[in-house]
């Protein structure tokens, strides 16, 4: 279970202070798949990036399995199976995409049937992809997919999706959408996916909407989905303002 208390981000530019993320509390049973959504700008990403130890909260505390994780690292957390998918994934020069997915699994030699396993579940074909460097010369949906399945090889706990969708084709999304409900179903593992896409928001056993660094609904699709599409008011305050004036 991963437990979020008074969580609260804050940074300072001159002398503002800017409240990322304000007042988070959270409980995620295990074997769940959440979906947080929300408008850009809201806090979603710098969430996922609290929970994975890439950001280090101004306060508040965060327990993963009973363990006290706040002032762990990212190695610490991965350790304990904590695993995060990159909104824009970094590339590795140098690093074939068989090596990241061995690294990913802890296993000394990935046997190419097991690359084929990880490549195909997010529909990429892994006699075209696996001796590849994960470098500039390939695509940014090609990164964005190898990615997934590095975390899917693994197989941690708890899985953050950054964005999963983003970038990625109408057939690779069906197939990543086939992992995401399988995954879901074996309730082994613990999904965690940011998105705005209303295929993985449907997948979700509670949907989180996070707007203004705070978490605004948390419950079942049909509680908040309704609210969400009723709620599609965006742009600038100051606009929206003078329009309601
Ligand atoms: N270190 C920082 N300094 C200043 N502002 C920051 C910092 N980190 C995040 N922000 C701001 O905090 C807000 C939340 O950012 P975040 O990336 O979490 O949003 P998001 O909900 O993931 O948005 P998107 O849907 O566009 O991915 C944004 O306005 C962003 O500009
Ligand atoms: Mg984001």
């Amino acid at each position: 279970m991963l437990k979020l208390e008074h969580v609260s981000y804050q940074v300072s530019e001159g002398e503002q202070t800017l409240s990322i993320l304000n007042d988070i509390n959270l409980v995620v049973e295990d074997g769940q798949l959440i979906v947080i959504t929300g408008p850009n700008g809201g806090g979603k990403t710098t969430l996922a990036k609290v929970i994975m130890g890439l950001v280090t909260p101004t306060s508040g505390s965060i327990t993963y399995n009973g363990t006290d994780i706040t002032n762990l690292g990212i190695t610490e957390r991965a350790k304990l199976g904590i695993s995060y998918g990159f909104q824009q994934p970094p590339r590795f020069k140098g690093l074939r995409v068989r090596d990241l997915l061995e690294l990913a699994s802890g296993e000394d030699k990935l046997s190419r049937e097991k690359c084929c396993l990880y490549l195909t579940r997010v529909g990429l074909c892994a006699d075209d992809y696996v001796d590849r460097e994960v470098d500039a010369s390939l695509s940014g949906g090609e990164v964005k997919r190898i990615e997934i399945a590095t975390i899917l090889a693994r197989q941690s706990g708890l899985m953050i999706f950054d964005e999963p969708e983003a970038g990625i084709d109408l057939w690779s999304f069906s197939r990543l959408i086939d992992t995401f409900q399988s995954i879901r179903q074996q309730r082994n593992n613990t999904l965690l996916i940011i998105s705005h896409q209303e295929r993985i928001i449907s997948l979700a056993d509670e949907i989180l909407l996070v707007a203004d660094g705070q978490i605004q609904q948390h419950g079942s699709k049909d509680d908040v989905f309704p609210f969400i599409l009723s709620n599609t008011v965006t742009g600038c305050r100051f606009m929206n303002e003078r329009a309601d004036a």
